[in-house]
């Protein structure tokens, strides 16, 4: 479902951008070996489509530490690249230091955006957290992307259906935001 305060709250993370300034997405799940590493694919694909945003930086992590180093789950990279989609990140954790480096940090459900306001540094930094929810559109009947870890192939499908929409719609958002 899209969240009403969904630009104003951009409108204020970005209020200092500049044009030419690079935009800064970091996407977070659990195990950051399913769902952010695809958003963080799709988001790619989306953003690779205008040479304007070849200076957009996005990256993705875990608030777990399980899967570091390792690349996403083969089911997850499997059912990506039948969407065209090749996931080659290699794992790693969130930390504090993602607060400085990124303008938004996108958590893909209740969870991860609950352990994420346990790690913003400061009341400012937790402004940056944002639920990938917020981009959905209105017809979705999810208000998470839920985690597929334990689920059959329909989840992965799920989840990228979800991702497609929501990063199209974040792009969207961020350049309304952006005045563009
Ligand atoms: P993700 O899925 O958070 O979408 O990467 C998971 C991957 C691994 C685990 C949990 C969730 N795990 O417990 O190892």
């Amino acid at each position: 479902m899209v969240i009403e305060n969904t630009i104003p709250q951009l409108k204020s993370i970005f209020r200092h951008h500049k044009d030419g300034d690079s935009v800064r997405i970091l996407f977070v799940c659990l195990g950051n070996i399913c769902r952010s590493p695809a958003a963080e694919g799709v988001m790619k694909t989306v953003v690779a489509s205008d040479p304007a945003r070849n200076s957009w930086v996005i990256d993705s992590a875990g608030t777990g530490g399980y899967h570091v180093g390792e690349l996403p789950d083969d089911r997850m990279r499997v059912h990506a690249r039948r969407r065209g989609l090749e996931l080659t990140h290699r794992c790693r954790k969130v930390s504090a230091l993602d607060f400085d480096e990124f303008d938004l940090i996108i958590g893909m459900d209740a969870s991860n955006l609950r352990n994420l306001k346990r790690l913003a540094p400061t009341v400012d930094d937790e402004k940056k957290i944002m639920p990938m929810s917020a981009f959905f559109s209105i017809a979705t009947r999810y208000d998470y992307v839920p985690d597929p870890y334990y689920e059959g192939a329909e989840g992965f499908e799920l989840v990228l259906d979800l991702l497609d929409d929501a990063c199209l719609n974040l792009r969207d958002s961020i350049d309304e935001a952006l005045g563009k």
